[in-house]
């Protein structure tokens, strides 16, 4: 692997979504994502399993030359990042949260539906961030278990995940919300079905978007930043799954 190059990893498949974002971004960029899948769901495990198989993953990405890592996981962002603030001070790391906050602000007083994983619901980090915006507008969690699974599947436009999603967001149809948080990273790709099933006019927030600005930020800030305008960047692929069609899965959902 080349050295220099930004880790990105997620518990699985999900957080291409976000690489997709930092790529468009920095084109000049080396970036190495890792999906855990083997140990996929990560929502649904205790914090101390998910915290020990990040660090896990950070370590081999720092022994293998990473300059930068991002967390593009929310659940793996709320069991693990602050721990790893500790353990490496001076690494570029940035994490993903649930964007409570730009929605919040958009739709005041309105309903705001955060889908997200058990663990990511459960977690401090998220109430905190709950308890901060909960006066603008009404907050409503959704713990969804059961939906990654279908991305993990390549299943993200399929009769069964819109089954799956009409029986879970059933008391949400009909525009009685106005806005939804993607609050995991592998959401973003059932999108579409989303929005059949609560309605085209809903907003959509993802935190995608601003987990890349926050990289660029701090790549500049520390002066790895890479600016050659004539130079792309190199993006690879591997997974704790080393099956074929699991890293052709992660190239198919990186070309959406
Ligand atoms: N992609 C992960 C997230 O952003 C979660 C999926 C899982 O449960 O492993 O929260």
């Amino acid at each position: 692997m080349d050295r220099d190059f930004i880790g990105v990893m997620d518990s699985g498949v999900g957080g291409i979504s976000v690489l997709r974002e930092m790529t468009a971004l920095m084109p000049q960029e080396d970036f190495h994502y890792f999906g855990d899948s083997l140990h996929a769901p990560y929502g649904t495990r205790t914090t101390e399993d998910v915290r020990a198989l990040v660090f896990d993953i950070v370590d081999k990405f720092l022994k293998d030359g990473a300059k930068a890592i991002a967390i593009a996981c929310n659940t793996a962002t709320s069991a693990a990042v602050a721990s790893l603030r500790r353990a490496y001070p001076r690494l570029p790391l940035v994490g993903i949260e649930p964007a409570i906050k730009p929605a919040s602000i958009e739709h005041p007083g309105e309903n705001i539906l955060v889908m997200a994983t058990p663990m990511t619901i459960r977690e401090d980090k998220f109430q905190k961030l709950l308890s901060k915006y909960k006066d603008n507008a009404n907050i409503i969690p959704l713990s969804c278990p059961g939906l990654m699974e279908y991305v993990e599947a390549g299943s993200i436009d399929s009769s069964d995940v819109e089954n799956f999603l009409r029986n879970l967001l059933e008391p949400y149809t009909d525009d009685r919300v106005q806005a939804v948080v993607l609050g995991c990273t592998h959401y973003p790709f059932v999108l579409p079905v989303i929005k059949r099933v609560l309605g085209e006019g809903v907003s959509v927030y993802d935190g995608g978007a601003g987990t890349a600005r926050q990289l660029r930020r701090m790549l500049k800030a520390t002066g790895l930043l890479r600016t050659e305008a004539d130079t792309m960047g190199r993006v690879t692929f591997s997974n704790s799954d080393p099956s074929p069609e699991r890293i052709e899965l992660c190239e198919r959902l990186f070309r959406l």
